[in-house]
């Protein structure tokens, strides 16, 4: 028995050095840690369940049936994250770059079939030289396979992707498909097509880190979230966004002990909005004197700034936050911020996440280079999401909701269950010189009488209360109550209960 012992603790050695000491080395160099060194930061201290150590890949070509590494370049298995249960693939690049084997697909697919059964989520440190070419079509069809438990898992238990080195060709569509993506400056890219491809096909010189690095994907593409300067920050931010999402969609997000009181008053609110409604102000100033201890957990922030999505508690319970932007492009929807935050609205709805948003929206954004980008679609999508959306919606009007973005913006015709506004909001068609423009054309050269009739727009239109007469708007708050009302609304809503019509699936417009 002691041989056998004995035995198995150097199987476990060997495979827990992967690709050996000198490949180590050459990962630490570039200033990356191992897949292990990842999974221990990522989870709680001595919670790692490791499965599949000693799987090997079978593939003969090459001479690869000589040179099997146990494990097979991926770590799998299951742990915990401030105590609640976490499924985790790890790529080993010291192990074949990485690569994707078939029986690399299938430890990472045990871990996700696993992770739905038991409802908890899924996190991948992606590190990967993608296919392995010695593999051929048996690497596809394992990917393929993730892919396709990608999709099953959507909705059903929250996904996570960090990319921590290369991913580039088809591998991209496993985290594309995931709720989040983080990657790692410097060191991770992802790209359909490479440089060197890229500078065949249409003679642009780029390089990796410009073509697909983590400021491109964070602030140009938005294919992800975040950006950060290494790996440990990267691990540590993960580990705090698990802290705001139920381990499925049958769960409740995770509620903690707030010390923040819900009925906390900030009299600073009320001068917030600036008496000129064309001068700007900063809703994240809203935003963080609003919710639990002044933490909001943004995602996105340098990708259509002219929205703002993300995380935050109030009274201890996670709420997605959604909020234009007046700071920039006077916080207007255009294409990519309708595309950002209706995927949050849909995530946040898909695992029972309240929506509160914060509206201060002058319209769709005007142009050719919008409507032949399709805004309409793209719009149309934020509009979907809110309109299909059947979690606690609290909404907040604080200056302009004007046209049909007053409308998309959770307003109470798409089942906005409380809705607020401050005294400033001006809920109207448009804003009162361009209504007062069209409506009386006739006397746009005299400027005495179109002020007047501006005047005279403003004051019977540009406020809260022809709305609140209709109850569009429930009710009419101070600033510096926000919170507590915002709060209550929170509280009384905790068990809501709606559901749409029974459907295979919608048609969103994608
Ligand atoms: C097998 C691979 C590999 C791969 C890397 N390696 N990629 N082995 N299959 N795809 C091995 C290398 O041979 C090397 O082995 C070790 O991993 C480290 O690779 P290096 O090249 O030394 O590392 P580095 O210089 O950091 O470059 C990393 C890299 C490069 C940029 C990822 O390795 C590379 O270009 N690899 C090929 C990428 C590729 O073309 N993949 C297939 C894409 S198609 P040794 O023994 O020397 O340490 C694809 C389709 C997916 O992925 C489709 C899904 C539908």
């Amino acid at each position: 028995m002691q041989e056998i012992i004995r035995q198995l603790e150097e199987k476990r050695e060997k495979a827990r050095l992967g690709g050996g000491q000198k490949r180590i080395d050459a990962q630490h160099a570039k200033g990356k840690l191992t897949a292990r060194e990842r999974i221990l930061l990522l989870l709680d201290d001595d919670s790692f369940e490791e499965w599949d150590m000693f799987k090997e890949h079978r593939c003969a070509e090459f001479g690869m049936n000589a040179d099997h590494i146990p494990g097979d370049g991926v770590v799998t298995g299951y742990g915990t994250v401030n105590g609640r249960l976490v499924f985790v693939f790890s790529q080993d690049f010291t192990v074949f770059g990485g690569s994707l084997s078939e029986t690399h697909a299938e430890k990472i697919c045990k871990v996700m079939d696993h992770a739905m059964k038991v409802g908890a989520p899924v996190i991948g440190l992606n590190d990967s030289g993608g296919a392995r070419i010695q593999e051929g079509v048996d690497s596809l069809g394992g990917y393929a396979d993730v892919f396709q438990r990608n999709v099953l898992a959507s909705g059903v238990v929250p996904q996570i992707s960090l990319i921590m080195g290369p991913c580039a060709g088809g591998a991209v569509y496993s985290p594309s498909m995931t709720d989040f993506i983080f990657m790692v400056k410097d060191s991770s890219y992802m790209f359909v097509t490479g440089p060197e491809v890229v500078k065949t096909v249409t003679h642009e010189e780029v390089t990796a880190e410009e073509l697909g690095g983590a400021v491109t994907h964070t602030s140009k593409s938005g294919v992800a979230d975040l950006a950060f300067e290494n790996d440990v920050e990267a691990l540590m931010m993960t580990r705090r966004l698990v802290g705001y999402i139920p381990g499925s969609n049958r769960d409740k997000p995770p509620v903690v002990p707030s010390v923040d009181p819900a009925d906390r008053l900030d009299y600073s609110l009320d001068t917030l909005v600036p008496s000129n409604a064309n001068q700007p102000y900063d809703m994240k100033e809203l935003i963080v004197k609003m919710v639990d201890d002044g933490d909001f957990f943004e995602l996105q922030p340098d990708y259509a700034k002219n929205i703002i999505i993300g995380f935050a508690r109030m009274e201890g319970a996670p709420v997605g936050i959604v909020a234009n932007q007046p700071l920039v492009l006077a916080g207007c929807l255009d294409i990519k911020s309708s595309i950002k935050a209706a995927r949050f609205v849909r995530f946040c709805d898909a695992f029972n996440i309240p929506v509160v948003t914060l509206v201060d929206v002058p319209g769709f954004m005007p142009g050719t280079a919008q409507e032949y980008g399709g805004i309409i679609k793209h719009g149309a999508k934020l509009l979907y999401a809110y309109a299909e959306c059947t979690v606690p919606k609290v909404t907040l009007i604080t200056r302009k909701a004007y046209g049909g973005a007053y409308d998309v913006m959770s307003s109470k015709h798409l089942r906005g269950d409380v809705n607020f506004a401050w005294p400033s909001a001006e809920i109207a068609v448009m804003g009162p010189k361009g209504a007062v423009e069209i409506i009386f054309r006739e006397e746009k050269n005299d400027p005495e009488k179109i002020a007047e009739r501006e005047a005279m727009y403003k004051q019977r239109f540009a406020n809260p209360f022809v709305a609140g007469a209709r109850g569009f708007i429930d009710d009419v708050i101070m600033p510096h109550e926000t919170r507590k009302r915002i709060c209550r609304s929170l509280s009384m809503l905790k068990d809501k209960q709606l559901e749409n019509p029974w459907r295979k699936h919608g048609n969103i417009p994608l």
